[in-house]
């Protein structure tokens, strides 16, 4: 029967009325508590600490007593520790409760949120802030709610890793995962062996660790000595967050393996393609020794680490160094085995007994729990995919999901935008949609489900020197948002809800912490001569031309050449990617052929970038007057032409110094600009018959360079 309207009138209504505050959402009751000159804070003794840092963000002082009307007072209350916390608000004070330390910690960030957004610049609130009373009982859904960052690819200073606890902290996020050392350095001071970090925490110029991301000529990098740590364990503690170290092993490890080549398997590596680089990342696990040199560095770890769970890695372990090595293969003789990552289950277990004996437990990533072998009192964290963590839940394995498609934040939000794409490309309604019974994990599966994690891999980051700390800003924010909301109470409110309420809420306060987060890129709509763009956040929208130069977009544009115009969005300190019409993105192939003075890789010949089908290479590295021409069957018209030696965001196997040289007739060249990041951008103005790029720069410090495919835009 078809329900008349006022049946469905009144189904609504039942609805709303039945409604759930959303997540965190205080019931309201009568009267206001008043932000004024009184305003204090009070605390147990044991919640000192954090009454002092509340005290920071409100701006009052902290007292001893409990008693004082307009006082916020902070409680630990009796019961099993927990995270769940009680905010009460009434007329005379404000009382959060929690029966553990990181719970009164959750319900200081939930009074937070109930704030203005100032709050978290530290400036105080403004006069005569009132807050409707009410109270407000919460808990999380995950117990492990993390982020990881790779400090050991791009080295992150103590200061840029304080200000990412706080921006984490803020969000209820509990867990940060530091990995700490994998082929491209070694970040933690190793008393017992001092030239792990001292010389292993750099790379470049005369580093034995030789730099695959990143810089080439130049020596740069850090550690973070024990004290450093110690004092960091302890700030992230205050703000209800476990430091979670991860050395990668047994695989990742070229760096250690520079500094201690002993450790690598019994057979001298080829090393003519690699121009004398043994890149060989695996410790060998036949050598006995290499157990002794394991146990002083994990002992050392589990001393420093307040954590139950040290992280041992186990993820993409070249398993062919073991096929190589004849110890190794006499071990797995001895042992009855034929499948060499049976190795790897032996070294993880050896590892584990270390952990053990100290009172820890062992983290893993989701390939050192692929044959089951693997102790369950581990925690495994599974990043390939979904099926990995369906496959290590269906064992029985307790299991931080994070499989990198949803949850690794150095993947590009949108295809032109930066990143890496190898995963996928994704932006926060991604991450916030992740569902779990969608994607067909059981009951069962479900009860070995820790919490979630994303990550930040780093391998790219260092090419963003100039605009550290944006770019990591702009890769994790609002995406973390979205990680923490996921975490802490699940998706059920649905993507639009929660969406407008990162529009309404989030964005003001992320903009008070100093966050340069990214905003959605705008709708644009383009037609019969007219452009329109629109946002739906409340941002302002700009448009660039030819020349660059931002112009305020403040209603339809009439645009006979679409194709020059590119419009993004400001709001505070969040910024959208810059988006075009489709034709602005067209290219053409015109017909090519690639020529060098360096030769070519019979592998990747030139005639693939000449095809506009994929990278080629050269036989060598660049010297001093090395060339590279690209000479059109046809003189060329074009509007512009971008060419590109290496990866842009890779910053290796480019000519990394030289300028272009244009022809017109294909005999005389003229000089047409310097290399940028080994690329060219020309906008040639009329024909084209040649372009020569040409090295001023010895050697770019790997065997060879890389040639892009050209990217050509054509006349519109
Ligand atoms: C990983 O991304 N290799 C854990
Ligand atoms: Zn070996």
């Amino acid at each position: 029967m078809k329900p008349s309207l006022l049946t469905a009138f009144l189904v609504l209504l039942t609805v709303s009325a039945a409604a759930q505050p959303a997540p965190g959402r205080m019931t309201p009751r009568k009267g206001v508590f008043e932000f004024g000159p009184a305003t204090a804070l009070a605390a147990d003794e044991a919640l000192l600490p954090l009454a002092r840092y509340a005290a920071e963000y409100l701006g009052c002082p902290t007292e001893h007593s409990m008693t004082g009307t307009g006082a916020v007072v902070l409680t630990l209350d009796p019961g099993e520790p927990s995270e769940e916390y009680l905010l009460e608000i009434e007329p005379d004070h404000i009382r959060i409760g929690a029966t553990s330390p990181g719970g009164v910690f959750n319900g200081l960030q939930a009074l937070f949120r109930l704030l203005p957004p100032e709050v978290y610049a530290r400036r105080g609130i403004p006069e005569g802030t009132a807050l409707a009373c009410g109270t407000l009982c919460d808990k999380p859904m995950y117990g492990y709610r993390g982020m990881m960052l790779d400090v050991a690819r791009t080295w992150m200073e103590i200061p840029l890793l304080k200000r990412f606890i706080d921006l984490l902290s803020y969000h209820n996020i509990n867990k940060l995962h530091l990995h700490l050392a994998d082929d491209e350095g070694w970040r933690i001071e190793i008393k017992s062996h001092p030239e792990l970090a001292q010389v292993g925490g750099f790379r470049g110029g005369d580093s034995p660790v030789v730099p695959v991301y990143g810089k080439w000529s130049e020596k740069y990098g850090g550690y973070y000595t024990q004290e450093q740590m110690l004092e960091l364990i302890g700030y992230a503690a205050l703000r209800n967050i476990e430091i979670i170290p991860e050395i990668d092993l047994p695989g990742h490890s070229r760096c250690i393996g520079s500094l201690h080549p002993e450790i690598r398997c019994n057979y001298p590596p080829d090393t003519v393609a690699t121009a004398g680089t043994d890149y060989r990342s695996a410790w060998c696990v036949a050598r006995e020794e290499n157990y002794a040199l394991l146990d002083d560095i994990l002992g050392e770890i589990c001393e420093l680490f307040p954590s139950e769970y040290i992280h041992i890695g186990g993820d993409e372990v070249e398993v062919a160094q073991w096929e190589r090595c004849p110890d190794c293969r006499a071990m797995m003789k001895r042992r009855a085995h034929t499948d060499p990552h049976r190795l790897q289950d032996y070294f993880m277990e050896r590892l584990t007994a270390m952990l053990t004996a100290r009172g820890k437990r062992p983290a893993v990533w989701n390939e050192a729990a692929a044959s089951g072998t693997f102790t369950r009192r581990s925690r495994v964290h599974g990043w390939q995919n979904v099926d990995a963590c369906l496959r290590t839940t269906a064992k029985g394995y307790r299991t931080v999901i994070m499989p990198s498609e949803c949850f690794y934040f150095d993947m590009r939000q949108t295809p032109r935008e930066e990143g890496h794409s190898w995963a996928s490309i994704f932006d926060a309604r991604k991450t916030y949609g992740f569902d779990l019974r969608a994607r067909g994990f059981t009951d069962k599966q479900l009860r070995h489900v820790e919490g979630f994690e994303a990550a930040f891999w780093s391998e790219i980051y260092t090419s963003h020197e100039p605009e550290k700390p944006d770019y990591i800003d702009y890769m994790c924010f609002p995406r973390v948002c979205a990680l923490a909301r996921l975490a802490w109470s699940g998706n059920a409110e649905g993507w639009e809800s929660y969406y407008r309420e990162l529009v309404s809420e989030h964005y003001d306060r992320l903009a008070a912490m100093g966050v340069g987060f990214r905003l959605f890129p705008p709708q644009l709509h383009y037609k019969n001569g007219l452009f329109t763009a629109a946002t739906d956040d409340g941002s302002e929208i700009f448009y660039t031309m030819d020349d660059g130069r931002p112009k305020r977009y403040t209603g339809p544009l009439r645009a006979v050449r679409p194709h020059r115009y590119r419009f993004f969005t400001r709001y505070k300190t969040g910024r959208s990617p810059a988006v075009a019409d489709n034709s602005y993105y067209r290219v053409i192939g015109p017909a090519l052929t690639i020529t060098s003075s360096m030769a070519e890789n019979p592998q990747l010949p030139f005639s693939r970038a000449a095809a506009y089908k994929n990278v080629s290479r050269t036989r060598r590295a660049c010297r001093r007057g090395d060339w590279l021409l690209y000479t059109f069957d046809k003189p060329m018209e074009c509007r512009e032409i971008f060419l590109q030696t290496g990866h842009q965001q890779l910053p290796k196997t480019q000519i990394t110094a030289g300028y272009a040289e244009v022809s017109y007739n294909g005999k005389d060249f003229e000089h047409a600009g310097k290399l940028e990041n080994g690329s060219i951008l020309l906008r040639p103005g009329r024909k084209i018959k040649a372009v020569r790029l040409v090295a001023t720069c010895h050697g770019n410090g790997t065997p060879f360079v890389t040639i892009q495919p050209p990217l050509i835009k054509p006349v519109l």
